[in-house]
């Protein structure tokens, strides 16, 4: 074995997921110079074809960990649904960016809430549902709340708006009492991101607020600039560093937010590139996942400049037959992920629209 032999672009950076963020990780460390193995469970990963190598196991196949960890440098995650047991393997033998504390965490939305208050950040006031006993704490008759699971929830899947404790047990049994929590509804005027990366001096650089727009809980477009007054964005920009800072993390961390007049409030975070975060591509001097790697791989990160304003605009489920016929142009790029099945809801692709007056 050749490990850490040689100049950095010898390196051979390990990606846990095959989607869509995969192949954009990988395309943008070919750009660096560096390689990239994909390891995944599905057949059907985009990202296998811009790696250098990958593997085809699932998550808990020993065999295959073992042979991953050998052949990669350092590692990272694109999606954060991996198990606990793996992470662990994973860590103890290559460095895992980011680390796994950070992972564990964003893979629980309780965990995940009790951080961020911990830290003095507001969030939606939440409460455990672990058995129907501890539905009865919520008062439904005061506020509505959202049932969501503390794992696996994304695109709004595993949540649920509820209006009386018999609905929410209804559901909470429908969901075969996983562990849960119930959130109170925020009236947002506003939902922004910000993509923070950390690198491993320490140094800190963050792209400029998105204002994000969901349609059926899944991000519809994503709009640069966001609108949004300067102090604001100062708040945003403080709040992310203190939760990056914090977590002690490296590579790019995605943080939603929820808007209400001048009031902040952390929705959710992301140990990741995010969806929100592809503007970038088209409308940055650097894209996020270049960013990532830069932070990963010990290289230097570039100060984000916003050079457009920009919508990005998901392509999702059967929209994709429009836009595989369509091409881009100066204004307009369009992204394909490659995906063989195409789903109702499924991300298959985006499409960032330049608007082309100067900042
Ligand atoms: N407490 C809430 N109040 C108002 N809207 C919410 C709330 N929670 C979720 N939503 C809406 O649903 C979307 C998806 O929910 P989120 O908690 O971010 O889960 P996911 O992991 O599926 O992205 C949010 O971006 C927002 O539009
Ligand atoms: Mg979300």
């Amino acid at each position: 074995m050749n490990k850490n032999i040689g100049s950095e672009s010898n390196k051979m950076i390990g990606i846990l997921g095959g989607g869509q963020l995969g192949s954009m990780l990988a395309i943008a460390a070919n750009k660096l110079g560096l390689k990239t193995h994909i390891y995944s469970s599905s057949k059907d990963s985009p990202a296998f074809n811009y790696a250098t190598k990958y593997t085809l196991a699932d998550y808990n196949n020993q065999i295959a960990l073992k042979d991953f960890v050998e052949d990669v440098d350092i590692a990272t995650i694109e999606f954060e649904n991996i198990p606990e047991q793996t992470l662990n393997y994973i860590s103890d033998c290559v460095p895992l960016y980011p680390n796994k504390e950070s992972i564990f965490l964003s893979q629980d939305r309780f965990l995940e809430k009790n951080f961020i208050r911990q830290n003095g950040v507001e969030v939606a006031d939440f409460i455990e549902i672990n058995n129907k006993e501890d539905i009865k704490k919520w008062d439904f008759s005061l506020k509505p709340g959202i049932l969501k699971t503390r794992k696996f929830g994304y695109d709004g899947k595993g949540q649920k708006l509820i209006n009386s404790m018999r609905m929410c047990e209804e559901y909470f049994i429908g969901l075969n009492n996983v562990p849960c929590i119930i959130e109170e509804v925020i009236p947002f005027h506003m939902e922004v991101s910000t993509i923070t990366t950390r690198s491993q001096d320490g140094s800190i650089e963050i792209f400029e607020p998105s204002r994000n727009i969901h349609k059926n809980h899944i991000l519809h477009t994503s709009s640069i600039p966001s609108g949004l007054s300067s102090s604001l964005i100062e708040k945003l920009y403080e709040i992310s560093k203190l939760i990056i800072s914090k977590l002690n993390y490296i590579g790019v961390l995605s943080i939603e937010f929820f808007i209400t007049n001048n009031n902040i409030k952390v929705n959710e975070i992301a140990p990741r590139v995010h969806n929100s975060g592809h503007w970038t591509m088209n409308g940055a001097n650097v894209s996020q996942f270049e960013q990532h790697i830069r932070a990963i791989s010990n290289m230097p990160l570039i100060k984000p400049k916003t050079l457009h304003s920009l919508e990005m605009l998901n392509i999702i489920g059967t929209d994709i037959h429009y836009w595989e016929k369509s091409n881009d142009n100066e204004d307009r790029k369009i992204h394909i992920y490659g995906k063989t099945e195409i789903k109702k809801g499924r991300k298959l692709g985006h499409v960032n629209s330049i608007k082309r007056f100067k900042k």
